[in-house]
């Protein structure tokens, strides 16, 4: 194990609100998971009791404790996902990489999960490629989806077939876009919304293409921090009545696409939740 590696992570993050989730973050990026020396160094030097730290590694499935394979491959199992047939797609799944939902493949190349929903139900089956969401998965689909997976095309010039899939953001008071086409992240206009917090206002800048989840903020802000989404043209709260499936914060909605629906993100500063609610079909 990289002790300095991980001392300098925790130097680096464990004072901030929310650091220790950065730290797991971090230790899980250079090993694929949470190796136990890790978890037991990170309670010796930050104080915190390694129950505590567990339950943190356990309650957000983004964390594993198993190490994992150089690909993730990840197929909803929720509720509409698997109306379209997400158990078909599960089994194929499992056949083609011949191992169970949890597993890793001998050769150490893709591991498999499911999960219960990815937030773009109305677009479903989803299965996620390491980050890459991809929609209206079919069995047809599975034997690609695992080359693809392998060769890392997905995200690449490669393979733009609609997999992954942009949106475009509307205030949902006064209907002005919120695109901002002049400052791209991750190849596509961003999305530019103002926020404020505890004295602290700016811009907020966030990816358009559904799936990546990076909210960059003009201000410095503390993880935890629950902010406020504006319109920068009219001025309104983004509101939303519902919220965050990851964290329970409340959502911050805007309008998508001129009417398909809502693109709903979370107002707690360093949670990656984010959920769409469509009416119509996207693609
Ligand atoms: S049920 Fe699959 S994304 Fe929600």
């Amino acid at each position: 194990m990289d002790t300095k590696y991980i001392l300098n992570i925790i130097q680096n993050n464990s004072h901030k609100k929310g650091g220790l989730i950065t730290v797991l973050e971090k230790i899980q990026e250079k090993y694929t998971y949470l190796p136990e020396k890790a978890l037991r160094l990170v309670a010796k030097e930050t104080g915190q009791s390694l129950t505590d730290i567990y339950g943190v590694a356990t309650f957000y499935k983004a964390f594993s404790l198993k190490p994992r394979g150089k690909h993730y491959l990840c197929a909803c199992l929720g509720t509409a996902c698997h109306v379209r047939g997400a158990q078909t797609i599960v089994e194929e799944f499992k056949q083609q990489l011949n191992i169970m939902p949890g597993e890793t493949t001998p050769d150490n190349e893709i591991t498999f999960e499911t999960v219960n929903c990815l937030g773009a139900c109305a677009l479903g089956p989803i299965v996620v490629s390491d980050k890459y969401y991809l929609a209206k998965v079919t069995v047809r689909k599975v034997k690609e989806i695992i080359l693809n997976t392998k060769e890392g095309k997905y995200g690449s010039n490669e393979t733009s077939n609609g997999h992954v899939f942009p949106i475009e953001a509307f205030c949902p008071q006064c209907n002005h876009s919120l695109m901002d086409n002049k400052h791209h992240l991750d190849g596509y206009p961003s999305i530019l919304i103002n926020f404020s917090t505890d004295g602290k206002r700016g811009w907020a800048r966030l990816p358009s293409l559904y799936g990546y989840f990076t909210k960059i903020y003009e201000n410095e802000i503390l993880e935890d921090t629950i902010v406020s989404f504006f319109c920068p043209h009219c001025l309104s709260v983004l509101p939303d009545s519902s919220d965050c499936i990851e964290c329970g914060a409340p959502f911050a909605s805007m309008k998508i696409n001129n009417g398909d629906g809502l693109f709903k993100i979370c107002t707690r500063a360093g949670c990656k939740g984010h959920i769409l609610e469509l009416i119509g079909e996207l693609l």
